[in-house]
């Protein structure tokens, strides 16, 4: 195929797949553009770059139904609060309820503003989403992993490793299989609280907190990390004390100190990629990096990816109005899938193939590959 005819048939996709994607859209694309979508999360192979991060899109199985059926790579539960085995939570302040949530326009791009924080139901019902997302990951239908928010101390403070045994424990035992994979959420409200005014406590946390997790089950760990109210060489201060993960996942949202409430859009992914940009900003290796933030369209996940990130995870665009969606019909998360891959100008294909002709991405065996635009810089 000419490189020429891309374009057409581009627009031609577009169009038709308005109406319907096709669940296996990674093999079309890798038949037609000859495009390898094949990406990594947690060290995982995935079919492409796209999964949805932890929130309250990851509640129940029939969310997960949907983004299975979808073709969804991955999918993050919803954090779950630990707690010890008389039930007693240490971080019980992030476990409230609370439905409303409001998405609005922030600059050029989105926000969703929400009150709430954790999984606000039992331990128990968590335990069987954790049992059924590991149906869906052992099928192959949609690798889905549990999140957990565990007991921060404060400096001089011992963790309470009660709560990281019983929880781990119990999340590893409903996982079918070892290891556990399982992301730890260092969440924006978090940045917010008065717990994280002090750089090395944090710091402690992000050294110590994968060993306290390891101690109690066999784990792949990744790390959520929070975007800290201090400056671009704190928060690579902190990625580098996190290496004791396996992944880390780059950035949560920022913090409205005034308006008490988690923001993202275009600061957001301004913020993130600028301190994934510097040169020693990111690990050469290990851990590996999953982007997210403010991700709305193929170029953005591009831009996460030449700064490392092997996946990315979305949250605010599988929330807009439906009218913001180029599709027609199709659940959200096809919708979304169809705009991040197939928009003729700045959908994923659209951008290897324009980084193809900038000769910044090289056909190897004829395929173009995602993976090669994350491959490590050499410093
Ligand atoms: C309403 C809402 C709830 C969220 N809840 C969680 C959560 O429980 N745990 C977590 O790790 N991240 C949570 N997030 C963060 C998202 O997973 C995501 O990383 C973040 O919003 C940035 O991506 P986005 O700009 O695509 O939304 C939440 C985000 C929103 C908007």
């Amino acid at each position: 195929m000419r490189n020429s005819d891309f374009p057409v048939s581009l627009a031609n996709d577009f169009e038709r797949f308005k109406r319907e994607l096709p669940r296996d859209f990674p093999a079309h694309v890798r038949d037609v553009y000859r495009i390898n979508l094949a990406a990594r999360y947690l060290d995982e192979p995935l079919p492409h770059p796209i999964g949805k991060g932890s929130g309250q899109l990851s509640l129940n199985v029939g969310q997960l139904e949907t983004d299975a059926e979808a073709g969804l790579a991955f999918a993050v539960l919803k954090t779950v609060i630990a707690q010890d085995a008389a039930g007693a939570q240490s971080m019980a302040a992030w476990a409230i309820h609370e439905s409303k949530m409001n998405v609005e326009r922030r600059g050029d791009s989105w926000t969703v503003t929400w009150k709430g924080r954790g999984w606000d139901r039992s331990f128990d019902d968590y335990l069987a989403l954790v049992r059924a997302s590991w149906d869906f990951t052992a099928s192959g239908a949609l690798l889905a992993v549990p999140s957990v928010k565990y007991h921060l101390p404060r400096l001089g403070e011992p963790f309470r490793d009660e709560e990281y045994a019983f929880t781990t424990r119990a999340l590893a035992h409903a996982w079918g299989q070892s290891p556990l994979l399982l992301e730890k959420d260092f969440s924006p409200t978090l940045a917010g609280d008065r717990l994280s005014d002090e750089k090395a406590q944090i710091l402690r946390w992000l050294r110590e907190v994968p060993q306290r997790i390891r101690a109690q089950a066999n784990v792949r760990l990744a790390m959520k990390l929070m975007n800290a109210r201090f400056d671009d060489d704190f928060q690579q201060e902190m990625m580098h004390a996190a290496s004791g993960a396996d992944t880390l996942v780059v950035f949560n949202r920022l913090f409205d100190v005034e308006r008490g409430v988690a923001y993202g859009g275009s600061e957001l992914s301004t913020r993130n990629l600028r301190v994934l940009d510097r040169p020693s900003g990111r690990p050469a290796v290990r851990p590996s990096l999953s982007g997210t933030g403010n991700i709305h369209s193929g170029r953005l996940i591009v831009e996460y990816a030449i700064r490392g990130c092997s996946s990315v995870q979305l949250h605010t665009f599988f929330q807009l109005p439906l009218e913001e969606y180029p599709a027609t019909e199709g659940s959200r998360t096809q919708r979304v899938l169809h705009a991040l891959i197939f928009d003729p100008r700045d959908g994923l294909i659209a951008v290897m193939l324009e980084r193809e002709r900038a000769n910044t991405l090289h056909r190897r065996n004829g395929e173009l590959h995602f993976l090669d635009l994350c491959a490590p810089r050499v410093n």
